[in-house]
C-alpha cells in the first residue's frame, strides 16, 4: 500500500506518496509537485534528491555498504576480474563461462585504435594533462565510428568498442606522452594484463607480468566499478538525456571525474602527501583543513555519502599492504597515509564532520606501486569507471519514462531593466 506525505501550503492540503527502494529507503515523488502547487524544491548540490530510481548499484553510506547488482563489493574484489564485473553492471547478471568467453572475444575484435587518432596525441602540447587527452578522444571515436546509433544491438557494439579501446586510448597517450614506441593490444593477454603491457612493454625492456599486479590492478578497478549517482555518473546520464551518442555522454563523464573533488582527488592526494613527506608539515597540514575560512581540504577524505569508513578503502588500504609486501616496496608516503589518517581520525573536527578516508586515500600508493605515473591515476579511475558509467546510461535510455534532465531554478537576479544605449552609460 503507498504511503503518503501531506504537504500543507496557502489553505490546501496535498498528498506526495512515498517511493520505496528495494532496501527499504524512501523517497517523497514529487513528480506532481510544481503542477500541483506551483512551487518547485530547491537543493542546492541535490544531497536530498534522487534523480532516478537505478537497479544497480546499492551504497548505504551511513553503514558503509557497496553492492553491484545486489553483490557485495568485498566478494567481487576476493572473486571476480575486472572484466566479469563490467559484464555484470551492464547486463545485470554474472556471464556464464560461454558469456565470458564471448565477451572476451569482443573485447579483443575491438582493442585496436584507428591509426589515424595518433595524429591526434602528436599534436597535442606534451604537457597537457591525459584527462583532458582521453576525454576529447573518447569524443572523437563518434567521427571515426559514426555509423552506430543508439539502438540495440548497436549499442552493445559501442559498449565493446569503448570499453576495449578506452584502455588502448589511455595506454597510447602515456607512451607518446614519453616520446615511446606505442605498443598494441596483445590476443594472448586477459583485460588488465594488456592494459600492463600495453602501458610498460618497451623493444628494449619487455615487460614481464607479475600476478600480484595483475590482480591488484583487477581489484582497483572492480573497486571503481560503479558508485551510483556521483557527479561524473550524473554528468553521464544528463548529457545522454539530451540524446547524444554514448561517446558523448562518456567524454562528458572523463570531464567531470578529472575535478580534485571528485577523481581527481587520487592525484592530489598523492601531491599532498609528498609535500608532507618533504616539508615535514603534517600538523599544518592538518590545521589548515580546519580552518574555517581556508578552502584547502584534506584530500581523500570525506564524501557525501559515507559518513563512516569507504568499504572501497578498506580493501584498497588491505590490497596497498599486501602488494607493497609482494613487490618488496617500501613506500614513504604509506607511513605519511597512515600516521596523518591516524591523527585525522582522532580529531573532533573529521568526528564531529563524519570525515573519513574514501577510495582515493590510499589508492595512488597502489598505483605507483604498479609504476603508473601520477598524473594518470585519473585517468585509471576513469577506465575503471567506464562500466558503471555505461550500464548507468543504458539503465536511463532504456526507461520507458525517460526524460531529458532539465533542472528549475530560483530566479534572484534584477527585475525587469531598461536597456541602456552605450552612449548614455
Ligand atoms: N577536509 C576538511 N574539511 C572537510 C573535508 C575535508 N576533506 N571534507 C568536508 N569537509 C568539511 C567542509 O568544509 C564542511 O565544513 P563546514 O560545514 O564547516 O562548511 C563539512 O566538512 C561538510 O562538508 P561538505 O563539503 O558539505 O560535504 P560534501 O558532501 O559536499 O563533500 C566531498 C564531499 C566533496 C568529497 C568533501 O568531503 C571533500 O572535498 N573531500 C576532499 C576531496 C576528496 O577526497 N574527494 C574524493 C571524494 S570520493 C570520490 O569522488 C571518488
Amino acid at each position: 500500500m503507498t504511503e503518503f506525505v501531506k504537504l500543507t501550503y496557502g489553505d490546501k492540503e496535498y498528498q506526495l506518496p512515498i517511493v520505496v527502494g528495494t532496501e527499504g529507503e524512501k523517497a517523497i515523488d514529487i513528480s506532481k509537485l510544481r503542477q500541483q502547487t506551483g512551487l518547485i524544491t530547491l537543493d542546492t548540490g541535490y544531497a536530498n534528491t534522487g534523480s532516478c530510481m537505478s537497479e544497480i548499484t546499492f551504497m548505504d553510506g551511513e553503514n558503509g555498504i557497496l553492492r553491484y547488482r545486489g553483490i557485495p563489493v568485498e566478494q567481487l574484489a576476493e572473486q571476480s576480474s575486472f572484466k566479469e564485473t563490467a559484464y555484470l553492471l551492464i547486463n545485470g547478471k554474472l556471464p556464464t563461462q560461454k558469456e565470458l568467453i564471448q565477451f572476451s572475444v569482443l573485447l579483443n575484435d575491438h582493442s585496436l585504435v584507428h591509426e589515424d587518432m595518433r595524429a591526434f596525441y602528436e599534436n597535442y602540447p606534451r604537457s597537457s594533462h591525459p584527462m583532458g587527452i582521453l576525454s576529447s578522444m573518447v569524443s572523437a571515436l563518434r567521427s571515426f565510428y559514426p555509423e552506430l546509433q543508439n539502438f540495440g544491438e548497436e549499442i552493445n557494439m559501442t559498449v565493446t568498442r569503448l570499453l576495449s579501446k578506452v584502455r588502448t586510448l589511455a595506454a597510447m597517450s602515456y607512451k607518446i606522452s614519453r616520446g615511446h614506441k606505442v605498443v598494441y593490444p596483445r590476443p594472448d593477454l586477459a583485460y588488465c594484463a594488456n592494459f600492463l603491457n600495453m602501458m610498460f612493454d618497451s623493444p628494449v625492456r619487455p615487460y614481464e607480468i607479475d600476478e600480484d599486479v595483475v590482480k591488484a590492478l583487477n581489484v582497483f578497478w572492480i573497486l571503481h566499478a560503479d558508485h551510483e549517482q556521483n557527479c561524473s555518473t550524473s554528468a553521464v546520464r544528463m548529457v545522454g538525456s539530451a540524446w547524444v551518442t554514448l561517446y558523448a555522454a562518456i567524454s562528458a563523464g572523463i570531464a567531470a571525474l578529472w575535478g580534485p573533488l571528485h577523481g581527481g582527488a587520487n592525484q592530489a592526494v598523492i601531491e599532498m602527501l609528498a609535500d608532507i613527506a618533504e616539508n615535514k608539515n603534517m600538523k599544518q597540514v592538518v590545521q589548515r583543513a580546519k580552518e574555517k575560512n581556508n578552502s584547502f581540504r584534506l584530500m581523500g577524505f570525506g564524501h557525501r555519502v559515507y559518513k563512516t569508513f569507504d568499504p572501497r578503502m578498506k580493501i584498497m588500504k588491505e590490497m596497498c599492504d599486501t602488494l607493497l609486501d609482494k613487490l618488496n616496496i617500501s613506500d614513504p608516503l604509506l607511513d605519511v597515509a597512515k600516521e596523518l589518517e591516524e591523527i585525522a581520525l582522532k580529531d573532533d573536527y573529521f568526528l564531529e564532520n563524519n570525515l573519513y578516508p574514501n577510495v582515493d586515500f590510499y589508492s595512488g600508493i597502489v598505483l605507483r606501486a604498479i609504476g603508473i605515473p601520477t598524473n594518470m591515476f585519473t585517468v585509471m579511475f576513469a577506465i575503471g569507471r567506464l562500466p558503471g558509467w555505461i550500464a548507468q546510461w543504458k539503465e536511463s535510455i532504456d526507461d520507458p519514462k525517460w526524460k531529458l534532465c532539465r533542472p528549475r531554478q530560483i530566479y534572484t537576479g534584477p527585475r525587469e531593466t531598461q536597456y541602456v544605449p552605450i552612449e548614455k552609460r
